[in-house]
C-alpha cells in the first residue's frame, strides 16, 4: 500500500486499519511522515509482521527529519521511502475549495520536533514554507540520508531515465515511478510511460523500480510487472474501499483494539 498522508478526520486510527488490512493481503504498508498515527504506535499495534516502511518528507528542520529516521529505525521499519516529487505543494483545488484542514483533535506526531522548531500548526502549516524544505531537496540531501542510516533508501516521484540513473549512482536501493497520483502537477506522464523506459534503462543495476498511480485493475498491475516493475502499490482505492464499506466501530484488530 503506498503511503497517504492520511487525514482521518473522523477515525484517528485509520493507519493501523490499513496496516492490519496490508497483515492480511501479506503486502509493504508505508506511513506517511504526516498520518495521524506515530511511526511507534503504528509499529507497536502491528497484528502480525507485515513489512513496514516509512515514508520521509524532508522537513526543513533537520533535527525533526533525524529524529523521523531514527524513529523508523528502533521501531523497525524496513526501508526508508524519500518522496522526491513535492518540493512545494501542487495547488489542489479540491483542498482548496473544501478548505481542508486538520481538525483540532488530530495532530501529525512524526512531525512534533519539525512543528515546534517552526513554531508552526499541524493544522495549517505541516505542507507550508514553515516546515517543508525550501529550497527543495537536492541529490546532496539524499547523500547526507544515506550517510546517516543504514535503512535502505527508496526514491518516490522519479519519472525519467535521467534521474533514475542518477539516482543508482546515489546508492539508492530502489525507485519508485510516481506522479504522486496527479495530485502535484497538471500534465505530468503518466506512470507507465515512464516505467517502461526507465525499467529497462536500470536492468542490471541491482536497483528495483516499483509503480504507483491509477492501479484499479489486475491487468493494470499485470501490465506494470510485464513492462519490469517489482511492485505495485495502490493509494486511493483502499480509501474508498474503507469509506465505502468499512464501519470503524464494528471493526476489531485481532487483540481486539477496538478502532
Ligand atoms: C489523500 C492522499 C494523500 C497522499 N499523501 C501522500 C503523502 O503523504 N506522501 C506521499 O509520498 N504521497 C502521498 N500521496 C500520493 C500516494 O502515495 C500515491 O503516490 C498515489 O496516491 C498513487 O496513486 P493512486 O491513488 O491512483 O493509487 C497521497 C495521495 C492521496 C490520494
Amino acid at each position: 500500500m503506498t503511503t497517504n498522508l492520511l487525514r482521518s478526520y473522523d477515525w484517528n486510527k485509520l493507519s493501523n486499519f490499513l496496516l492490519f488490512a496490508a497483515a492480511e493481503a501479506g503486502v509493504v504498508y508505508t506511513l506517511s511522515t504526516t498520518a495521524t498515527t506515530s511511526i511507534k504506535d503504528l509499529a507497536e499495534s502491528r497484528p502480525k509482521s507485515p513489512p513496514l516502511w516509512m515514508q520521509l518528507y524532508v522537513v526543513k528542520n533537520r533535527a525533526g527529519a533525524r529524529t523521523i529516521i531514527r524513529n523508523a529505525e528502533v521501531n523497525g521499519y524496513k526501508a526508508l521511502v524519500i518522496t522526491v516529487d513535492r518540493p512545494i505543494t501542487g495547488l489542489q483545488l479540491s483542498r482548496w475549495r473544501n478548505r481542508i484542514k486538520l481538525p483540532p483533535h488530530l495532530s501529525t506526531p512524526n512531525l512534533a520536533d519539525a512543528l515546534k522548531e517552526a513554531n508552526a500548526s499541524a493544522q495549517t502549516d505541516i505542507h507550508s514554507s514553515k516546515v517543508q524544505v525550501i529550497p527543495p531537496i537536492t541529490w546532496k540531501d539524499i547523500a547526507r540520508i544515506k550517510s546517516i542510516t543504514k535503512l535502505p533508501l527508496i526514491l518516490k516521484g522519479i519519472l525519467t531515465v535521467e534521474d533514475a540513473l542518477k539516482a543508482v549512482k546515489y546508492g539508492v536501493a530502489a525507485i519508485w515511478v510516481s506522479n504522486h497520483g496527479g495530485r502535484q502537477l497538471d500534465c505530468v506522464p503518466t506512470t507507465l510511460d515512464a516505467l517502461s523506459k526507465i525499467a529497462p534503462a536500470l536492468a542490471g543495476t541491482g536497483c528495483e523500480v516499483y509503480v504507483d498511480g491509477g492501479f484499479r485493475w489486475g491487468s493494470d498491475v499485470l501490465k506494470a510487472l510485464a513492462l519490469g516493475a517489482r511492485a505495485v502499490f495502490i493509494g486511493r482505492p483502499m480509501l474508498w474501499a474503507l469509506n465505502h464499506s468499512v464501519s470503524p466501530p464494528s471493526f476489531k484488530f485481532e487483540n481486539n483494539t477496538q478502532l
